[in-house]
């Protein structure tokens, strides 16, 4: 009788162990799927699908488009690739001379219309803001790129980084971006609302806001910022047939990273920016998150990586990020200091 016990708990506990096994091979199975169905859509995304066709945001209709820091950098070659695809632009930066140089070259070059306004964004004045609502109310404002940011002059430990750098980043990535926005997207929503075309909003994000980067808390704070009210915007102005994205990159060669030479990792601002336009609507790299793109093919594949091994929140890629970012400090500091001795 004792025997006939033993028998039917060792037959339960098989029973119990088939179970487990079905249902861990079953999350296998979906696990694998998802990854496989991402997989392919990010190779789709990056190589495969036709690029995005701007006639449906007002291309070559008299629309405008607004872009924020257009004076230099990646801002620069976003006008002048939104100028090649015949959208008029109102273009807004800190520096007068360098726009109104800009405005000459693009209207000559392309035919097409362009209006500046410079500004500091830095400073936050609400009559700053009160002007681009006031002409973007009178123009068929269709588009916004929200790309000025500022970051570190050099990675620098946070409890060490100076006020004024501090409540500059935060100011012009986070409040201008936001109040900026407010003056232009009633604009883009009037003429989205007429049903002849659907209003985008891109906005600069970074690998920065994406992985936690130590010794860029701040900058990397604000961009992560950017990220959620991008998102949350999205959500809000889908029914208003607005499109709205966050764009998502590594470096870029710029006066802000001060990278000036282009591989395959870090792409010039022209190429970064033809891939950016070319994606819009395709998440690239950022397969996991709505209404985000990361658009460069090398900066797809590592976001790709990275999200689907370590993931972006994990101890490790944090202290990697920390050794990267301290190794850029130490080379800095030591730049600085052979430049004050040759001095
Ligand atoms: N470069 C990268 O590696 C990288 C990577 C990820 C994300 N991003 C993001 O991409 C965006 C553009 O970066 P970038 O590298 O092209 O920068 P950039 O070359 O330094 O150009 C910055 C632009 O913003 C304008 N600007 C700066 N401060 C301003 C202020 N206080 N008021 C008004 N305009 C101001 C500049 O105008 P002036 O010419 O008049 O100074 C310039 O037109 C930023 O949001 C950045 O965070 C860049």
């Amino acid at each position: 009788m004792l025997f006939v016990d033993e028998l039917q708990a060792v037959g339960a506990n098989c029973k119990c162990a088939n179970y487990f096994l079905w249902t861990a091979f079953g999350f296998g199975i979906i696990k694998l799927t998802t990854f496989v169905l991402r997989f392919l859509s990010l190779i789709f995304d990056i190589f495969l699908l036709p690029s995005t066709d701007y006639s449906k945001y007002g291309a070559g209709k008299g629309s405008y488009c607004v872009i924020t820091g257009a004076s230099d950098g990646i801002g620069k070659e976003f006008a002048r690739q939104m100028a090649a695809k015949k959208f008029n632009l109102l273009l807004v930066s800190r520096t007068l001379s360098k726009l109104e140089a800009l405005q000459e070259e693009l209207q000559k070059e392309f035919g097409v219309t362009v209006k500046t306004l410079a500004f500091d964004v830095s400073l936050d004045q609400n009559s700053n803001y009160l002007s681009l609502q006031k002409i973007c109310d009178e123009l068929p404002v269709t588009v916004l790129i929200n790309n000025v940011g500022q970051s570190h002059s050099i990675p620098v430990p946070f409890l060490e980084t100076e006020e004024k750098e501090l409540r500059d980043i935060i100011t012009i990535n986070n409040t201008a971006t936001l109040l900026i926005t407010q003056s232009v997207a009633s604009s883009i929503v009037r003429q989205a609302s007429k049903g002849h075309t659907k209003g985008l909003i891109l906005t600069m994000g970074s690998f920065g806001g994406l992985i936690p980067t130590p010794l860029l808390a701040t900058y990397s704070g604000s961009k992560s910022f950017l990220q959620n009210w991008s998102n949350a915007l999205a959500g809000e102005l889908k029914p208003a047939n607005v499109d709205v994205e966050i764009v998502l990159s590594y470096l870029v060669t710029s006066a802000m990273s001060k990278i000036k030479r282009s591989s395959a990792m870090i792409p010039s601002p022209k190429n970064f920016v033809r891939s950016t336009l070319s994606s819009v609507g395709h998440r690239s790299g950022a397969q996991e998150r709505f209404a985000s793109l990361t658009p460069y093919w090398s900066h797809a594949l590592y976001h790709f990586v990275i999200e689907e091994t370590l993931g972006v929140y994990s101890k490790m890629v944090n202290s990697i990020n920390y050794g990267f970012h301290n190794s850029i400090r130490q080379r800095a500091i030591r730049k600085a200091q052979r430049l004050a001795k040759s001095q």
